[in-house]
């Protein structure tokens, strides 16, 4: 495989590959080490079809049977459909997944490793791509923290909630997801995650923080925490630390969750369609590698 890092320190391409193919042991820790240093992988003019992803992002760990049991690939739980087509009037998979900045899963006990996508239909408007996916690399976001607060937050944790994300796509993106009733909070309660990370790859330390689902920094006066907080999301997104994947047909996309956060771009409509499936990893495999 040729690996080609992108010009803007985030991200990679890897090229003379087949997704198709069952992997050698060597060519999976190639991947897995060439994800961890670049943040996301784009493996272009990929030809596969469920049941290969489904195999091939389950050589990096469990994959992730998502709880809502919806718009999940038929006869493959593991893969969902991210979609806003509508077929026969139902909705074909998940129409506002990921849209506004996050990290896949810190809500959860059980962290994830990598979310592998595969694109199928592309957005476009006079041959430019819509629906991108925007990347920010929590390592440099970290490494440029002033020393104070890499001090003051060394060793602490927040607390991350699922219902965040829930209610601001219902308060602020104009959803139309109903609130989480009482029995779906309990199956996702808040958790507490450590704000810096060591990543168990590359053993650099990331901040695992996002605005997505962080909260609250345990144990600190709300205040306190609200700013400190507030400064970290306008820190982690700032410009320098992004880059914006532009999607096209058959791209197989995979990022890194410890060491990258990322927003799903809403600017397209009904009249021009969006299919991808995926596949989340959980961490087990890479955590139980370092333990
Ligand atoms: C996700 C997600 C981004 C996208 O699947 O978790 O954030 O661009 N998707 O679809
Ligand atoms: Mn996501």
């Amino acid at each position: 495989m040729k690996i080609i890092p992108n010009d803007d320190g985030l991200g990679a391409r890897i090229k003379e590959i087949d997704l198709s193919q069952t992997l050698t042991e060597d060519q999976v820790g190639e991947v897995r080490m060439a994800l961890s240093k670049h943040g996301v992988i784009c493996f272009p003019d990929q030809k596969i079809d469920a049941a290969d992803l489904k195999a091939f992002s389950g050589r990096f760990g469990t994959l992730e049977i998502n709880v809502t049991g919806n718009y999940q690939e038929p006869g493959h739980p593991e893969v969902m459909i991210l979609s806003n087509k509508v077929v026969d009037g139902k909705p074909l998979g998940l129409s506002d997944a990921g849209q506004d900045w996050h990290t896949d899963m810190s809500y959860s006990k059980e962290m994830a490793f990598a979310n592998v996508l595969y694109g199928i239909e592309i957005p476009r408007v006079n041959g430019t791509p819509l629906g991108c996916t925007e990347f920010g690399n929590m390592r440099a976001a970290y490494l440029d923290l002033p020393d104070d607060l890499k001090q003051k937050l060394d060793g602490r944790t927040a607390t991350h909630d699922f219902n965040k994300f829930w209610e601001n796509m219902r308060r602020e993106k104009g959803s139309s997801r109903p609130p989480l009733t009482p029995e779906q909070k309990a199956k996702k309660p808040p958790v507490s995650q450590p704000i810096f990370l060591t990543h168990p790859i590359t053993g650099d330390k990331v901040l695992y923080a996002n605005p997505g689902y962080t909260v609250q920094i345990d144990g600190m006066d709300k205040t306190e925490s609200d700013e400190i907080l507030s400064f970290l999301f306008r820190h982690q997104l700032q410009p320098k630390y992004c880059y914006k994947h532009l999607w096209s047909e058959n791209d197989v996309l995979m990022w890194d969750n410890f060491g990258t956060i990322h927003n799903a771009v809403a600017d397209y409509g009904p009249d021009t369609p969006r299919l991808i499936k995926r596949c989340q990893v959980m961490a087990d495999k890479v955590l139980a590698k370092v333990a």
